[in-house]
C-alpha cells in the first residue's frame, strides 16, 4: 500500500491571513498531505491532463505559463496536457509536442512558472494512433495503429467518422522498437525541459490503448491475441522510459472500462489487473485510472457496478490516482475510505484555477464552458476563469 500520512493541512495560500483562516478549519481529506515516492504533496487534488489546443503548430505557447501557474499550489501535483512524442503522434490541431528542440525549449518557461510556485509537474506523453488524419501526418500518409480498421464512431459526438479518421496503417512488429524509442526520446526531452516526471498516456482510445483493447487490436503476431501479447508494446514503452529516466518518475494513465474513441475491451477487469500487476513489478511511481462509470470522456454513466478495487490491490506498492466525474464529496470519500491516494480533477480544475481553496472553503464553483475547451484563443475560456473573491468580512 502506498505510504500515506495524515497530518495538519499545509495551506497553499500565499497570504498569511488566508493561511490562518484555512488553518482554523479542519482539513478535509482531499487537503491532507501525501508522500508520492520522492514528492511531498501538500494535498490530494491533482490537475488532470487536459488538452487545450492552444499550442500553435504543435509548439507550446507563453500563455500556457499563466494557465498552468494559475492552477499551481505549493506542493500541488499537475499533469500536463497530452504532448505528442513524434511527428506521427498528433491528431488534433494545436496540441503541443515534445519531440523537437523547439518544443522542448518552449516548455521550459512554462515548467519554470509552475516550479516558481512550488508545484510538481509531469508531462503526459501521447501518441494518437488512428485518432488522426492525413493532414497531421508526415507526407500526408495514413495514421498508424495496431490495426487497419478505421475508427467507426466518434463517441464524443456519436457521429460516424468516415471523413474525420481515415483507415490507419497497421504497424509491423519490426517498427515497434522505433516507436518505443520515440517515447524514450520524448521522456528525455521532458526531463530536459524541467518536468519532474512523465505520465504515459495509455487511455482514451489512443495508440497504446489501441494495442491493449481487443475490440481494436486484431493482430496475430506477438503484439496481438492474448492479454499478455496485447499489453506487450505498452509495457515495453513503460519499461524503456523507466530505464531511461527512473521508474520513480513515471506514471501511467489507463481507462480499461472506457469505450471512448471506439476502443473497448471484452474483459476490462482482467486487462486492468494484468496491467496493474505488471506495472507494479516495474516499480513505477503511480497508475492513474479513469473510473468505469466514464464510458465516454465526459458522460458519467451511473449504472455500472464495476469497481477499481481489484486494480488498486494489484498495484500494491505505488500511488493510485483516480479520475472521472469526481466532485468535492466523492473525492473526500475516495480518500477517506482509501479507495485512492489522489483524485484528479479535469473540468472542475479547468474552470476553477483555485480549486483546492474552493474545496477547502466549500465555496461556489465556476461552471466549465465546453464551447471553449478546445478553442484556440490564448485567453478566453483559458486563463479568464475568475478566482474566488476574497471574503470582505
Ligand atoms: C478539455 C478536455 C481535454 C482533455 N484532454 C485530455 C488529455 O490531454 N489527456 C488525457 O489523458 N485526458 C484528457 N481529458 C480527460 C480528463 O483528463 C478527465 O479524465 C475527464 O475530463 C474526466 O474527468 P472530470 O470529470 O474531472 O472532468 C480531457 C478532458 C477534457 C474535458
Amino acid at each position: 500500500m502506498a505510504n500515506t500520512t495524515m497530518a495538519n493541512m499545509n495551506t497553499n495560500s500565499n497570504s498569511k491571513e488566508e493561511s490562518k483562516k484555512m488553518d482554523e478549519r479542519e482539513a478535509i481529506p482531499l487537503l491532507t498531505p501525501y508522500k508520492m515516492g520522492n514528492f511531498n504533496l501538500s494535498h490530494r487534488i491533482v490537475l488532470a491532463p487536459l488538452s487545450r489546443s492552444r499550442s500553435y503548430n504543435f509548439i507550446p505557447q507563453p500563455h500556457a505559463a499563466l494557465y498552468y501557474s494559475q492552477r499551481t499550489t505549493k506542493g500541488g501535483f499537475l499533469i500536463g496536457e497530452a504532448s505528442g512524442v513524434s511527428d506521427t503522434a498528433q491528431g488534433y490541431p494545436n496540441t503541443p509536442g515534445i519531440w523537437t528542440r523547439e518544443q522542448l525549449e518552449a516548455w521550459k518557461p512554462i515548467v519554470s512558472a509552475v516550479h516558481e510556485k512550488g508545484g510538481i509537474f509531469f508531462c503526459q506523453l501521447w501518441h494518437a494512433g488512428r485518432v488522426s488524419n492525413y493532414e497531421y501526418q508526415p507526407d500526408g500518409k495514413a495514421p498508424i495503429s495496431s490495426t487497419d480498421k478505421r475508427l467507426r464512431k466518434d463517441i464524443a459526438n456519436n457521429k460516424a467518422t468516415a471523413d474525420k479518421y481515415p483507415p490507419p496503417r497497421r504497424v509491423r512488429a519490426d517498427e515497434i522498437p522505433k516507436l518505443v524509442n520515440d517515447f524514450v526520446i520524448a521522456a528525455k526531452n521532458a526531463m530536459e525541459a524541467g518536468f519532474d516526471g512523465i505520465e504515459i498516456h495509455g487511455a482514451n482510445g489512443y495508440l497504446l490503448d489501441q494495442f491493449l483493447k481487443d475490440k481494436v487490436n486484431d493482430r496475430d503476431d506477438e503484439y496481438g491475441g492474448n492479454l499478455e501479447n496485447r499489453c506487450r508494446f505498452p509495457l515495453q514503452v513503460v519499461k524503456a522510459v523507466a530505464d531511461e529516466i527512473g521508474a520513480d518518475k513515471v506514471g501511467m494513465r489507463l481507462s480499461p472500462f472506457a469505450d471512448y474513441n471506439d476502443c473497448g475491451d471484452s474483459d476490462p477487469h482482467a486487462l486492468g489487473v494484468h496491467m496493474a500487476q505488471s506495472l507494479n513489478e516495474m516499480g513505477i511511481l503511480y497508475i492513474h485510472l479513469i473510473e468505469p462509470r466514464m464510458v465516454t470522456q465526459f458522460h458519467k454513466f451511473d449504472g455500472t457496478k464495476s469497481s477499481l478495487t481489484p486494480i488498486r490491490k494489484a498495484f500494491k506498492d505505488g500511488t493510485f490516482i483516480v479520475a472521472g466525474g469526481y466532485d468535492r464529496n466523492e473525492g473526500n470519500e475516495a480518500i477517506s475510505c482509501a479507495a485512492a491516494d489522489l483524485v484528479a480533477y479535469g473540468r472542475l480544475f479547468l474552470a476553477n484555477p483555485d480549486l483546492p481553496t474552493r474545496f477547502q472553503l466549500d465555496a461556489h464553483l465556476n461552471q466549465p464552458d465546453a464551447t471553449t475547451f478546445y478553442s484556440h484563443h490564448p485567453v478566453l475560456g483559458y486563463t479568464d476563469y475568475p478566482f474566488l473573491q476574497p471574503n470582505p468580512k
